[in-house]
């Protein structure tokens, strides 16, 4: 029985990537509904080989709606995907408004799509930061297999994690250094054209950034609150595609060879790892994919039971419009969505 499905924030990068994804899947929909803030009245997304015309978020009546995608940044989530669930419909969040709420499962299905069943009692369902999806999927498989102790992260994420104004910054400061014009940071706290910036998001007292706490919670919170956790999270000039390198620290042994056939066998990852120039995936090959890349596996010789990798995956899919479209599915399969109408 098709849904029909609401997806505000549908101008931005992850809403318009939902509505890609949507369509690819052909997701069960009797209709998709793109809605926006009042700025966008007048304009229209693409919607496969439809064009949707956007409406206002503030004049809409989700009555009738069954699933709500959200993306439109936490304060909007705060204020309405409470109104939106109660109206009946299950709202799935990509912001950060909800996910370390207790009563809100934190879901990546490949890894915890259990966590649905233990019901969703304020009708919202967390997407986790795009940097949290892709490094869970690829350690889930290996935690299984070895149990976790320890990951230390280092993020190279690009710009389009922002939101479409940092692209725009990117660009235009890109185009200034080549035309020798006054370059002014207004996203970012530095230049971020031909730069690297060891800060995601504001400060914490702990010295981290928000956007590092994120993941350090949401890993616990998704894989198991035992695997202890650090991380620095560096914004790079990258438009779309977030990398990681990850070292883990194991309870029981497990060498590079066995972890590279794990994660061949493990849902949602593509090992790409030949020692041999460019035989690893960078952001430019993730763009526009659906999996999770994991390359350069390897001993770390430096502990007793230790791997290193480099992981990559297309934060506005995987980390963040796939996988809120994989949620809904998830509720379809399982049965646990009910028609609001
Ligand atoms: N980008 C990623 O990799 C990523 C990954 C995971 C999660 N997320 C999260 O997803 C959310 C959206 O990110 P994004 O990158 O798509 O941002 P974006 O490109 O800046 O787009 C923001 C969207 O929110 C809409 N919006 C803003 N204020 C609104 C309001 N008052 N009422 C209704 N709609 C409003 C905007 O509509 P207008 O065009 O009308 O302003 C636009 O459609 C954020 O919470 C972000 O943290 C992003």
């Amino acid at each position: 029985m098709p849904f029909k499905v609401a997806v505000v924030g549908a101008t931005g990068n992850v809403g318009r990537e939902m509505l890609s994804v949507l369509s690819e899947r052909e997701f069960p929909a009797s209709e998709v509904v793109a809605l926006a803030s009042s700025r966008s009245v007048g304009t229209s997304v693409s919607f496969g080989d439809a064009t949707l015309k956007v409406r206002p978020l503030e004049h809409f009546d989700f009555r009738d709606t069954d699933i709500c995608l959200m993306s439109a940044g936490a304060n909007v989530s705060k204020e309405w995907s409470p109104k939106i669930a109660d109206d009946g419909a299950l709202v799935i969040d990509n912001s950060s408004a909800w996910r370390m709420d207790r009563e809100v499962p934190l879901v990546v299905p490949e890894v915890n799509a259990h966590a649905l069943e233990h019901g969703i009692k304020k009708g919202i369902i967390a997407n986790p930061n795009c940097s949290t999806i892709q490094l869970v999927v690829a350690l889930k498989p290996l935690h299984d297999f070895a149990t976790i102790k320890r990951v230390v992260v280092s993020t190279y994420q690009s710009v389009s994690g922002t939101g479409k104004e940092a692209m725009d910054e990117l660009f235009s400061q890109t185009r200034a250094v080549f035309v020798a014009d006054p370059l002014e940071p207004k996203i970012y706290p530095k230049r971020i054209a031909f730069n690297v910036i060891p800060q995601g998001g504001g400060w914490l007292d702990s010295g981290y950034t928000t956007e590092e706490w994120k993941m350090m919670v949401e890993t616990q919170k998704i894989l198991d609150p035992d695997i202890q956790l650090t991380c620095t999270v560096v914004r790079v000039p990258v438009f779309i595609g977030h990398s990681e390198s990850v070292n883990i620290e194991f309870e029981k042994p497990i060498t590079a060879e066995k972890a590279r056939n794990i994660l061949r066998e493990a849902p949602g990852v593509l090992v790409v790892d030949k020692r041999e120039d460019g035989g690893y995936v960078t952001p430019v090959e993730a763009a526009g994919e659906d999996a999770t890349y994991v390359s350069r596996i390897r001993k770390d010789p430096t502990v007793e039971n230790g791997l290193n990798m480099w992981v990559v995956s297309d934060n506005l899919r995987k980390g963040a419009a796939l996988n809120a479209v994989q949620i809904a599915e998830c509720l379809i399969n399982r049965k646990i969505l009910k028609h609001a109408a």
